[in-house]
């Protein structure tokens, strides 16, 4: 089993916190939502994780399996085992999707020990077929002049290909009309297992109608507010977040207020 620790973890962007004191722990073999109204800070969380530079982390901590990961560099945390789909996935064009997701794989790798060509070959083609993806698709361009639902079918496709201990999906239900969805939470549901843990954000509940959450969090002011089981997606798809406002005495949910 490998846990991912969050904690305490204050972070700034442009001298501005929007973070105050993120407290979570995730294990493989789990899968935790992240809910909450916009503004809130749950992609700022996401991109704390992976190492983006405009994210500062004033204080706390983040751990995984032992090893601090706050130390490490960007490519230093996917070696770890870390992977996050962006809300907005970057175009990168010149590189097509199949030389990007064999990069990947081998970044993870040993040298002397990068998966032969054969063989990503084949796990690519069966991986797209799973994902329902046409096969030209490898041979784009990454990102480039994809469809909202494609980018997030490609984010799909690249954690299954480089299969990371935890993933952290920022939003990959936004955009996606009804097939998709359902598509996407295909590849969610079938990394589930001993071997990889997972965070979802997400704003709407849907996701979470195909994907049932080991563990729900909501976010609020830049902290997690509430914790539960699946139940509280289900209450909040049904009252929305005010009942937790009113519980907790917020008034306004979101990490930044004018007057900061
Ligand atoms: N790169 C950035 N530069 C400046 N402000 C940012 C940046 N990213 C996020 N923020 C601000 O941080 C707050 C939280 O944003 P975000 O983490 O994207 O929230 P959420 O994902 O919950 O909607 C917002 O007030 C947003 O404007
Ligand atoms: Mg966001």
């Amino acid at each position: 089993m490998a846990t991912l620790e969050i904690k305490d973890l204050h972070v700034e962007i442009d001298g501005k916190e929007i973070l105050k004191g993120v407290n979570l722990t995730i294990n493989t073999n789990e899968i935790h939502a992240i809910m909450g109204p916009n503004g809130t800070g749950k992609s700022t969380l996401a991109s704390a994780i992976m190492g983006h530079p405009k994210y500062e982390v004033t204080s706390g901590e983040i751990i995984l399996d032992g090893e601090n990961v706050l130390e490490m560099e960007v490519d230093e945390r996917a070696q770890a085992g870390l992977f996050l789909a962006m809300q907005y996935p970057s175009e990168i064009p010149g590189v097509t999707n199949a030389d990007f997701l064999r990069s990947a794989i081998n970044a993870r790798r040993e040298e002397g020990q990068e998966i032969s060509l054969m063989k990503f070959i084949r796990e690519l083609d069966k991986t797209m077929e799973f994902l329902e993806m046409p096969e030209e698709m490898s041979q784009r361009y990454l990102n480039e002049g994809f469809s909202g639902g494609e980018k997030k079918r490609n984010e799909i496709l690249q954690m299954m290909m480089i299969k990371p201990t935890f993933g952290i999906l920022d939003e990959i239900d936004s955009g996606l009309d009804i097939d998709a969805l359902k598509v996407v939470s295909k590849g969610i549901n079938e990394m589930r297992g001993e071997g990889f843990g997972c965070l979802m954000i997400t704003h709407y509940q849907r996701l979470l109608n195909y994907i049932t959450p080991d563990h729900v969090h909501v976010m609020m002011q830049g902290k997690v507010v509430k914790s539960g089981g699946a139940e509280l997606a289900q209450r909040l798809e049904a009252e929305g977040y005010e009942w937790i406002k009113a519980e907790l005495g917020i008034q306004d949910t979101e990490a930044v207020t004018e007057e900061a």
